[in-house]
Formats: structure tokens, sequence, C-alpha cells
């Protein structure tokens, strides 16, 4: 893994287990006030019940970066119409809030230590068994949003390698 992909991971994960459903506690970021509840805003709530409003914008760009896909992957083509249910993966993806719900309730004493891109790693359908053939793993569509990221700041072409290193070996005492 190199370092832009790990430092994307380790951004993702960070946003995911921030975000994740149970106990959100987040600076406001969308319009809304934060005293109004997801079902108070939105047409079709079924199991986001309770959250705050302005934490559904932030919880669905979540799921776009866990799953490696765009709001259509779930939503209606069109894109004024998201309460409508007509594709299968928005129920699915139902029936996983509520799981992901349940294991950090029952397993890690409602910590958001679990959240849906702790299986599916940029994946749509997540890889369930460990790689032990030494084949490439199929690619992850979320690869897309790692290479969406800022590049790294460069390292000033007066500066060697050799002395970055000493310097970081310095740094860490
Ligand atoms: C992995 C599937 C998935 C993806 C990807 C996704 N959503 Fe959602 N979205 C849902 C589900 C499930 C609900 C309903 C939650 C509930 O029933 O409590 C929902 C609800 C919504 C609602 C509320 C609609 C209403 O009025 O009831 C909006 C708005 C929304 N999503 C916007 C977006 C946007 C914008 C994106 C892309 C940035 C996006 N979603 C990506 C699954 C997804
Ligand atoms: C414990 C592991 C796990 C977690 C956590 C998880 N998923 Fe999944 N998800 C799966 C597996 C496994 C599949 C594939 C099931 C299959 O092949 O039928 C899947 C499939 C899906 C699909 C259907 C994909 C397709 O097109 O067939 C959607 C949508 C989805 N997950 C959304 C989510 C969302 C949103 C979250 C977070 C709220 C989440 N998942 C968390 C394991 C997980």
């Amino acid at each position: 893994m190199g370092a832009g992909t790990k430092r994307a991971t380790v951004l993702m994960t960070a946003a995911c287990l921030a975000l994740v459903l149970a106990g959100i506690q987040q600076t406001p970021v969308a319009a809304q006030s934060s005293d109004q509840k997801t079902e108070e805003v939105f047409k079709n709530i079924k199991v986001l019940n309770g959250q705050r409003a302005d934490m559904l914008n932030p919880t669905m760009t979540m799921f776009e970066a866990a799953l490696g896909v765009g709001c259509g992957y779930c939503h209606d083509n069109d894109g004024n119409k998201r309460e409508l249910d007509t594709k299968p993966q928005k129920t699915i993806a139902r029936g996983m809030i509520q799981m992901v719900d349940t294991i950090n309730k029952t397993t890690f004493r409602g910590q958001a230590k679990v959240s849906c891109f702790t299986c599916h790693q940029g994946r749509n359908i997540p890889i369930g068994v460990p790689n032990v053939t030494n084949n490439a793993l199929p690619p992850a569509l979320g690869e897309d949003f790692v290479a969406s990221l800022p590049p790294p700041p460069p390292v000033p072409s007066n500066v060697t390698p050799a002395q970055v290193i000493d310097k970081y070996i310095a740094s860490l005492g």
C-alpha cells in the first residue's frame, strides 16, 4: 500500500468512524438546524430516525466513500427524488445500517467501532475471505476516491532524501 493510499485509508476510516450512526457528535455542516431530526426534514426515513437532520448529507458521503459508489448506486436516477425506493441497493443499505448499529450497540458498548468501511473497504461487494492465493485483489471502486484527494505537498528540490530521513529520525527523538 502506497503512502497516499494509506493516508486516504486512514482519512476514510476516521471519517466513517466519526460519522457512523451511533451517537453522532459533529459540528453542523448543512443548512438544517441541529434540533431537527432526519425524519422531520426528509420524506422517506425508515432507519435513520432520531438522527440529526444535518448529519444526513455527511452520512451519505460516507456511504459513497465506504462502498466506492455514487449516489445513484442506491438512489433513483432522478437526483431530485432521493426519497424513492426504486433500487434494491437502497433497501439493502437500510438493512446494513441496522446491522452496523446493532453490532456497535451489542459488541462495542455503543461506541462507533464498526462502519460500512470496516467490511466494504471501498468495494460495493466486500471481499469476504482472506487472499491466500497471491493473486491481485479485484480493484476497489473507491480507488477513484483516493485518486481524487489532493497530492501531498512536494518535497523542496534542494533537500535530499537522506536529509529528509535524518530529519525524520531526529524528530522521533
Ligand atoms: C449505499 C447506499 C446509499 C448511497 C450511496 C447514498 N444513499 Fe442516500 N440514502 C440511502 C438510504 C438507505 C436512505 C434512507 C435512510 C432511511 O430510511 O432512514 C437514504 C436517504 C437519502 C435522502 C433522504 C431522502 C428522503 O427525502 O427521504 C437523501 C436526500 C439522500 N439519501 C441523499 C443522498 C446523496 C446526495 C447521496 C450521494 C452523495 C446518497 N444519498 C448516497 C442510501 C444511500
Ligand atoms: C459486517 C460486514 C459489513 C458491513 C459492516 C457492511 N456491509 Fe454492506 N455488505 C456486506 C456483504 C458481505 C455484502 C454482499 C452480500 C452479498 O453478496 O449478497 C454487502 C452488500 C451491500 C450492498 C449491496 C451491494 C450490491 O449491489 O449487491 C449495499 C448497498 C451495502 N452492503 C451497503 C452497506 C452500508 C451502507 C453499510 C454501512 C451502513 C454496510 N453495507 C456495512 C457486508 C457488510
